[in-house]
């Protein structure tokens, strides 16, 4: 019903629509059209509103169920969308959905986050109507060992994406991290729930700094990220972005069960913030590794040369140091 109430008030953006027309189209009496109206308000949507004439749309939200929805060229991912100005964790949100039986695509959206968690137990800090913060719900029908290559596909979606919308090319520092010329621009965090052989829910949780400017970030982060809008100079569009990542990955990700990331370790390597240079790789648990990045293996894993110079093989880790070679 509300739905009904938006078209109309966008078809008449910046006219007045009166109570009357609105509770004629919708079904519902005039005190109804203006708890509909307040309910749109709190959504983000601004309605001046007068006795005489009615209502009058004069600002859409950006991130809104409604307006992701408009445009969205998906079948399955953000069909279901639940977004809240401000949550703890929308990693944490879909995972409590997860459990409750949420279907693959459903999407957590939020605004702010009051405790954004990053890998590693670091936190994620986010600027509220600046960032892209949100995590999707996922079924795959993969291996657990498979499951490396879900962070490089959802990297390099997001790249893709990035660049459809921006024409700004983003690099990916494996395994699942995008920057521009050494700077953060996007991190995600994986959740995965299952059994050794069986995979219950996967959780893929995607910060992106798109309109922050550089003075807004805390003073310990500014040397180390980035935003789209410092890299293009202008505001983008996040809603676009985030229609033009879903719809990529949905390609990419119902291309998984045909058994190839191919394509995507292949664009993962052709813009590597990471190959060729000389790396250490915390592993948690104290475990680290080093040596050179040299190549991504098939399934999206790193090919390590070691001092000694024996090739090893790495599913998983956070690069810790990313020098360039000498
Ligand atoms: C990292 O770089 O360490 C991963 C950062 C992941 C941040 C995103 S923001 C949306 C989702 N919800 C969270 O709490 N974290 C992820």
């Amino acid at each position: 019903m509300v739905e009904r109430i938006i078209k109309v008030l966008k078809e008449h953006l910046g006219n007045y629509v009166s109570g009357e027309t609105l509770a004629k189209i919708s079904g519902i009496t005039r005190a109804g059209i203006w708890k509909q109206i307040n309910q749109l308000r709190e959504m983000g949507y601004e309605i001046s509103s007068s006795p005489r004439k009615g209502y009058c749309l004069t600002k859409t939200p950006e991130l809104n169920p409604f307006e992701i929805l408009e445009g969205l060229k998906t079948k399955r991912f953000g069909r279901e969308i639940h977004f809240q100005p401000e949550t703890d964790s929308t990693n944490r949100w879909a995972k409590r959905l997860a459990v409750e039986g949420a279907v693959e695509g459903g999407l957590c959206l939020a605004e702010s986050q009051t405790q954004g968690r990053g890998r590693l137990g670091r936190s994620w800090f986010s600027t509220p109507g600046k960032g892209l913060c949100f995590s999707l719900v996922l079924r795959p029908k993969i291996n657990p060992s498979e499951l490396a290559g879900m962070t490089i596909l959802t990297a390099v979606s997001m790249a893709q994406a990035i660049y459809n919308v921006t024409k700004i090319q983003v690099q990916v520092k494996w395994p699942n991290d995008l920057v521009f010329d050494g700077r953060k621009l996007a991190g995600i965090l994986a959740e995965v729930n299952g059994e050794a052989d069986m995979i219950n829910y996967l959780i893929i949780g995607l910060g992106l700094n798109v309109n922050q400017r550089a003075e807004e970030f805390p003073d310990e982060l500014k040397p180390l990220v980035a935003s789209l809008q410092m890299i293009k100079g202008s505001d983008l569009s996040r809603r676009m972005i985030l229609q033009e990542f879903l719809r990529i990955f949905e390609i990419n990700y119902d291309r998984l069960p045909n058994g190839s990331l191919l394509e995507i370790v292949a664009y993962a390597k052709k813009n590597s913030a990471t190959l060729g240079k000389t790396v250490r790789i915390n592993q948690g648990y104290h475990r680290t590794l080093s040596g050179e990045a040299v190549d991504l293996d098939d399934d999206g894993s790193l090919w390590l040369k070691e001092p000694s110079g024996s090739m090893i093989r790495v599913y998983a880790g956070e690069i810790i140091q990313n020098t360039e070679e000498e």
